[in-house]
């Protein structure tokens, strides 16, 4: 049994200060056992929050990785220093990376591998636009992401990954796809695992759905067989709504 991964990506919001009183409320929150939690919040509260989650088992992220270890690459930040400020966990090709960073799929596949090199967990996201939703191409745009965000990869990387389906129209808009929709691209997407890394693999990884996830939506769509989860976006910010997304995952895979 895959156990839920509930992920709070916290965009560019927050100072340090106000990640690190969020972190404290998480802390002493009553998490249920039986899941996994992460919060990732802008790279310069990383070090700050990491020093509050210290021997907890929540996690952190980042929300973007270079991927080289260093070098000339002016305003980036790379696999090492995210492990030096705390990091286990990146998000890599986001959408909104994708839209206004320019970011394709096979510079996800770089970071995706690099994470790995690094002992850090990918949270890979993929998701289609409304106009290719609309033109019956939803399928097809995310295998081409999958594949090409994965290219290269093999079993035992794989099954150390975290993918996010977020339907790009769904994103910050309160559109959620419907709990039966997300559940058919996310079973496809543990599909085409399955074809390229074997059952056992596909099997393990987390597929996350994103995408106006809230308190009163969380518990339909993580009750789908092959929704493992949650990628958060605005809801995370507020610990309380985090904290019930959390308790309405959890409750719902038990
Ligand atoms: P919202 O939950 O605000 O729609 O954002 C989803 C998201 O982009 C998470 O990565």
């Amino acid at each position: 049994m895959r156990e839920p991964v509930i992920a709070g990506n916290w965009k560019m919001y927050k100072t340090i200060g106000q990640a690190v009183q969020f972190a404290e409320k998480l802390k002493a929150a009553a998490i249920p056992g039986g899941c996994r939690v992460v919060i990732c919040p802008p790279f310069t509260a990383l070090p700050a929050v990491s020093g509050v989650l210290r021997g907890t088992p929540i996690g952190l992220g980042a929300q973007n990785m270079h991927h080289r270890e260093e070098g000339a690459f002016t305003g980036e930040v790379s696999p090492l220093m995210l492990k030096d400020a705390g990091c286990r966990y990146v998000i890599l090709g986001h959408s909104e990376r994708r839209q206004y960073f320019g970011e394709t799929d096979r510079d996800v596949n770089l970071k995706v591998a690099a994470a790995l090199d690094h002992q850090i967990t990918p949270i890979v996201c993929v998701g289609e636009l409304l106009e290719e939703r609309e033109a019956g191409r939803t399928g097809e745009v995310v295998a081409r992401q999958v594949l090409g965000c994965l290219n290269g990869l093999n079993a035992g990387q794989a099954e150390r990954l975290i993918i996010a389906y977020e339907p790009v129209w769904a994103i910050g808009t309160g559109r959620t796809a419907s709990a039966g929709d997300a559940q058919q691209v996310n079973r496809l997407i543990r599909d085409l695992l399955a074809e390229n890394f074997g059952r056992e693999v596909a099997q393990q990884v987390p597929i996350l759905y994103g995408g106006s996830v809230k308190p009163g939506n969380a518990g339909e769509l993580t009750a789908q067989p092959d929704i493992d989860g949650a990628l958060v976006g605005g809801a995370s910010l507020d610990p309380d709504s985090f904290i019930a997304i959390i308790r309405s995952a959890v409750s719902c895979k038990q």
